[in-house]
């Protein structure tokens, strides 16, 4: 996306563990001396966590699926705005839990077909993209079990249940073969150590 620092984005199904691979991955690179900025969407930003807290609390159903659809783009408008784009140009690694892939999925899969809104959308608000994309590919089964036992006052997607999980899986994957250049999957059925060195090993690769 610039010249400068490095923008990788994390994304996969509701409970893939792509927020703790995110964190990890974060630690190891501050240990190696790297600027790391952490951040996650929707959120990352002042006035995009307040964007979240309408996204993902409360009442769901009181957005339309294309109003939704622009609290999630405002939201990542601001964050990119903020908190993005000054740390890149500082020459930080910027690392983001969920970016617009997640709004391709979501948004553009779960409440009908919406992906050319998405696109249109991106391409006029955004239009930026991260230079390495890890995907945390998992068993849907798995990952529902685990993304359920995490209680939160957010409503999340995972509500929608196994069969939108499945289509999210599938989703993802094919948008992997959409954006060959920058998507790498990563398999995430297996222990966190061994998704950590992976994940370490693709960044490791892309800075070399
Ligand atoms: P999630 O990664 O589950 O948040 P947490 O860090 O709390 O685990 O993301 C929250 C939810 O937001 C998730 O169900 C997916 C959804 N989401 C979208 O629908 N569209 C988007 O563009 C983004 C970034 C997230």
């Amino acid at each position: 996306m610039t010249a400068q620092g490095l923008f990788v984005s994390f994304e996969g199904i509701d409970g893939s563990g792509k927020s703790t691979q995110a964190r990890r991955l974060a630690a190891s690179l501050q240990a190696a001396g790297r600027e790391v900025v952490l951040t996650r969407e929707p959120g990352g930003s002042t006035g995009a966590e307040e964007i979240r807290a309408l996204v993902l609390q409360g009442d769901p159903d009181r957005w339309s699926a294309e109003t939704e659809l622009l609290l999630f783009t405002a939201a990542r408008r601001d964050h990119l705005e903020r908190t993005i784009r000054p740390a890149l140009a500082a020459d930080r690694i910027v690392i983001c839990d969920r970016f617009a892939d997640s709004t391709r999925m979501y948004q553009g899969l779960s409440r009908g077909d919406l992906r050319g809104k998405v696109d249109a959308l991106h391409d006029l608000m955004i239009g930026a993209e991260p230079d390495l994309t890890l995907l945390i590919d998992m068993d849907p089964k798995q990952a529902l079990g685990r993304a359920k036992a995490r209680a939160t006052l957010e409503e999340r997607f995972e509500d929608f249940g196994q069969g939108l999980q499945d289509r999210m899986r599938a989703g993802f994957l094919a948008l992997a073969d959409e954006f060959p250049d920058r998507i790498r999957v990563i398999d995430g059925n297996r222990d966190e150590d061994a998704v950590a060195r992976d994940v370490a090993a693709t960044v490791a690769a892309h800075l070399a």
